[in-house]
């Protein structure tokens, strides 16, 4: 099977080229902070790469870490970034760029946490330098929490000619949903934060991909939305399918077993009598978006969405707007933030 191009998310792409050329160009004096969040294999680290690759003019630099799922440790983020890298003409203390970089021979923790915090802030502005560069943080929802507190000093750093490009899986995904809640929302208020929620492929982009595994012939119609149903339109799970049974033709993906692990489990229904836009609502506030983020994704008026906040809250019992989003993660709410 011949590897498949990205389909789709155009309006994503543009929305990233345009935040890189606020940045490329100077017209912002702080970092722009991009953060895109979907179920996995929704296609968060594909949008990613492809819009680093079509960035124009070229990122002078780019900084690329993600979260070591199963062993996180402090500033794993910068760890990874620090990693192969040569810091040799950094002007940073040795013992604590070998800490920072997570080096074996690291000495013990000879500083407090707020140096060590100053310390990583300025090791990524010495890497950015002049810039402009895109710092790319992978699954946000899986970093530890001493590199969440350094990408929301990042985000705010003054002065910082960078784009921000943060890939997250729901909160409800994590191992600690407080903290990436909490992060979503501290990188989402940032002045100028561009968010976006992937949604599933829809059917004309599932059947996009099926034309390009078949050779450019379209399957019919009922094809494509059975493989659409099965597969919910999650891109990594229409991977596995094609993986699995592309070989055998259209009919192979309609009726052989989709394997085990992909078999979706529904989400636990909630305890508190919600309706449908507050759930939507909710669905936005456990995004990070603002009223005015939402306003603009739900179609509906600011002050609309400040009403339903309040009712959230009262039925929720919570005392603030990310109480009410870690109250959905908690109840495993089935809560998807819009497309936007
Ligand atoms: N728009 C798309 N068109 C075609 N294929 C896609 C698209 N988006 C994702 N894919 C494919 O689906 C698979 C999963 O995508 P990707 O790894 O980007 O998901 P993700 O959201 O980063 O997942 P995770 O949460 O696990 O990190 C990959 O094989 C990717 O190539
Ligand atoms: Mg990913």
């Amino acid at each position: 099977m011949m590897p498949v191009s990205m389909v789709g998310r155009a309006g994503e792409l543009a929305e990233l080229d345009r935040a890189w050329a606020a940045v490329a160009s100077g017209q912002r004096p702080a970092p722009t902070v991009t953060v895109i969040t979907g179920d996995a294999g929704v296609g968060k680290s594909l949008l990613v790469a492809a819009a680093l690759e079509g960035f124009t003019p070229r990122p002078a630099v780019v900084l690329t870490g993600a979260a070591r799922v199963h062993d996180p440790a402090p500033y794993d983020w910068l760890a990874a970034v620090l990693s192969g890298r040569d810091t040799s003409g950094l002007d940073l203390p040795p013992d604590a760029l070998a800490w920072l970089a997570q080096q074996p021979t690291a000495p013990r923790e000879r500083y407090a946490p707020g140096t060590l915090l100053r310390l990583a802030v300025r090791t990524v502005r010495l890497l950015v330098g002049a810039g402009p560069a895109v710092l790319v943080v992978e699954d946000l929802h899986a970093l530890d929490p001493a590199s969440l507190n350094l990408l929301g000093e990042l985000a705010a750093a003054p002065e910082l000619p960078a784009l921000l490009v943060v890939a997250s899986r729901p909160p409800a995904d994590a191992v600690a949903p407080d903290l990436t809640v909490r992060a979503l929302a501290r990188l989402c208020g940032v002045r100028g934060a561009v968010r976006q929620h992937l949604a599933p492929l829809t059917a004309a982009e599932v059947a996009e991909v099926l034309t390009q595994v078949y050779d450019g012939t379209r399957p019919a119609e009922a094809v494509v939305a059975a493989v659409r149903r099965r597969t919910g339109g999650n891109p990594y799970v229409l991977t596995e399918l094609l993986a699995a049974h592309a070989g055998s033709g259209p009919d192979g993906l309609v009726h052989e077993p989709l394997p085990e692990h992909l078999v979706p489990r529904p989400a636990a229904p909630p305890d508190a009598e919600l309706t449908g836009r507050e759930i939507e609502v909710l669905g936005c506030l456990v995004a990070g978006m603002s009223n005015k983020q939402a306003a603009r994704a739900l179609g509906i008026s600011v002050r609309t969405v400040t009403v339903h906040v309040s009712n959230l809250l009262r039925k929720t019992g919570s005392a603030s707007r990310t109480e009410a989003a870690l109250w959905a993660v908690r109840h495993r709410l089935p809560v998807a933030a819009p497309h936007g």
